[in-house]
């Protein structure tokens, strides 16, 4: 079965065909930018185009950087306030005309490292994939059960956010070199370990492509591996779970 999956990010709203039997994408990427405030109405019309430039007519699955249950958004840390209470679901079908499901963007991306990625044949215990972009998202499988909705980006370290400190906006906007900021994901990560007893951490999002340069320098006792897809995940996973939930809505 091939859905279309679409990762709402900080900086480009992507989107692909997925077969997701397989955990491919079928097509090339479509990369819109992501709108100035990344309001509502805005959003929605750029995940219309991209289901349009596919010409798209079955289930959609949207990973979004927020809070997400019942297709309600509930938080907005990098995107506009005014998401808070909005129905993602109801919006974006109204701008594509299709079916839509819409999860946290991190919970998508750790659905297919977990299915088809380096999860795969890791998943007993407690494994916690990390993606860091904007911001830094959580997705915390139990067994290979995901716990939605855990937002451990915003554990708080040295007075902050841990996404203000350690995410890849966070790198980029400090001038950070690889060594430092490998100390201060090392800090976040420590804190994760001490919470949490990991048997693994997975990473995606925009950094995880460049993970042999920092990936040696981190001092954490969890073994680390960068994600199968790097920053695919979200769409895969996202695509993904259209095909579940759509499956199971018939
Ligand atoms: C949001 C999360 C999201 C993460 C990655 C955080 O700021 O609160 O919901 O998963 O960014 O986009």
């Amino acid at each position: 079965m091939i859905t279309l999956g679409v990762d709402f990010g900080g900086s480009g709203i992507k989107g692909c065909p997925v077969d997701v039997t397989i955990g491919e994408m079928v097509n090339e990427r479509f990369r819109l930018p992501t709108p100035e405030k990344a309001r509502p109405k805005d959003v929605a019309e750029v995940i219309g185009e991209i289901a349009q430039h596919f010409e798209w007519k079955g289930p959609i699955g949207i990973g979004f950087p927020a809070v997400i249950r019942n297709g309600i958004a509930y938080s907005a840390a990098n995107i506009h306030k005014s998401w808070i209470g909005t129905n993602a679901v109801d919006l974006f079908h109204q701008a594509t005309n299709c079916p839509t499901y819409v999860l946290n963007d991190a919970d998508a991306a750790g659905i297919a490292e977990m299915r088809f990625g380096v999860g795969k044949e890791r998943s007993a215990g407690v494994v916690i994939v990390l993606t860091l972009g904007t911001g830094i998202g959580s997705a915390i499988f139990v067994d290979g059960i995901l716990v939605p909705n855990t937002e451990f980006g915003h554990l708080v370290i040295r007075g902050k956010d841990a996404e203000a400190r350690a995410g890849d906006a966070a790198r980029q906007r400090d001038g950070l070199t690889w060594e430092e900021y490998a100390v201060r994901l090392t800090e976040y990560l420590n804190e994760m370990e001490k919470l949490f007893s990991p048997e693994l951490f997975i990473i995606s999002g925009g950094v995880s492509k460049s993970w042999e340069k920092y990936f040696p320098l981190l001092k954490i006792h969890t073994p680390i591996l960068p994600a199968r897809f790097l920053n695919r995940a979200g769409i895969i996973g996202a695509a993904m779970y259209a095909a579940e939930k759509d499956s199971a809505r018939k």
